[in-house]
């Protein structure tokens, strides 16, 4: 008598995997982010009380992290630069501790972990500290290793991810980040964004928007590329990093061949890829924030328009611009500018999740992963 399937099915709760559980959970992972940390209109979180000190003190930042996580971490760069006006770079775990990084008592290391045991950022965060540098952990697992080898832990309270490939606890991860890049900001007194904490609290509503109009429309494009040999995906600024996340959820769980590039990248190489009926995803960034930005992107699509791409458009509602060149336009509701990859990397997760699922293929147990790498 065997009631595995049974236990397992009722623990997904009605989905079809712990993948599609977990995409579905995020407006709700999102609000946990945030809940308890922004207080009469600004980010206040209690976890860092008494490190003002160290926020001020700080000349520079490395966050360092594996897999998902740096994705997470290169939006973090974004926002922290802007809002604290910190100097920010991310460092992959493994490549960091192996040469001689210049760091000290004036530099902040935050390691971002899901499970908080992958063993590469652990050794990194060790390595930071007996460098002398101050360590922060952003993690989603409490109590694990690498909060408490860390000064400061911000957890994510996500909540359990069971599936191999990260979702909700990635778009924690880049809350978390925001939360930290804000409260930064407000102790360094850099903070000129006026808009920013209070876009904290529609993050959520905008989310579950994303997954009720686009689930469909993702899921059915995704089983029409049942037999697509390779994606490419573009993005500029913080869309940058949800392209290269776009691509690592499709290599994960769909084996498909799939890249993510800088777009303005695009005529320094990887245009030579460009060939008729290339399916290539562009995340466009809203031209509220940056027309120029805006600008610098749609002609990016028009290039690999003209060499035949198959042009999928992640845009802001309302963006007329991009009609012409694209063959599908996916929306997500207009956001702040550090907001929009939250919601822009929703519909990547449904069509990777949904081109795996066409091709029969286990979306939670993809071949040859492991949900938290503890070796090195
Ligand atoms: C493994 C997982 C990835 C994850 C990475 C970092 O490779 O398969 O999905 O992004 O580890 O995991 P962490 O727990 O440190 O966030």
């Amino acid at each position: 008598f065997d009631v595995s399937w049974d236990a397992a099915a009722a623990e997904k709760g009605g989905w079809s995997s712990f993948m599609a559980k977990e995409v579905a959970e995020q407006p709700e992972a999102v609000a946990n982010t945030i809940r308890g940390r922004v207080q009469d209109g600004q980010v206040v979180i209690p976890e860092l009380d008494g490190l003002d000190e160290l926020f001020v003190g700080i000349n520079r930042v490395i966050i360092t992290a594996c897999g998902t996580a740096s994705y997470a971490a290169l939006v973090g760069k974004y926002a922290i630069e802007q809002w604290a006006r910190v100097a920010t770079d991310v460092e992959l775990a493994h490549e960091f501790r192996y040469r001689d990084p210049v760091i000290g008592d004036d530099t902040l290391v935050i390691s971002i972990s899901q499970s908080g045991e992958t063993m590469d950022t652990l050794m990194a965060v060790k390595y930071a500290r007996e460098r002398g540098a101050r360590t922060l952990s952003i993690c989603n697992t409490q109590g694990a290793t690498i909060p408490r080898e860390s000064d400061a832990v911000v957890y994510t309270h996500a909540g359990p991810e069971v599936a191999v490939a990260s979702t909700k606890a990635f778009s924690a991860q880049i809350t978390a980040l925001l939360l930290l890049g804000l409260h930064m900001g407000r102790v360094r007194s850099t903070l000129t964004d006026g808009t920013a904490v209070g876009e904290l609290a529609t993050l959520p509503e905008k989310i579950a928007s994303v997954l009720e109009k686009e689930h469909d429309h993702v899921s059915q494009l995704a089983s029409w590329m049942a037999d697509t040999r390779s994606v490419l995906f573009l993005g500029r600024h913080v869309g940058y990093p949800i392209a290269l996340e776009g691509a690592l959820k499709l290599k994960e769980i769909s084996y498909i061949h799939a890249e993510g590039f800088a777009a303005g990248e695009l005529k320094h190489g990887p245009i030579a890829l460009i060939e008729p009926g290339q399916p290539v995803f562009v995340i466009v960034p809203s031209p509220r924030h940056s027309a120029l930005i805006h600008s610098k992107v749609v002609s990016n699509i028009q290039e690999i328009r003209a060499r035949g791409a198959r042009v999928i458009v992640v845009a802001e509602e309302g963006d007329a611009a991009v009609l012409p060149f694209a063959d599908e336009v996916i929306h997500i509701p207009l956001a702040g500018a550090m907001f929009e990859p939250v919601l822009a990397v929703v519909p990547l997760q449904i069509f990777a999740m949904a081109l795996a699922t066409a091709k029969g293929l286990d979306v939670d147990q993809p071949r040859n992963l492991a949900k938290s790498v503890t070796v090195e």
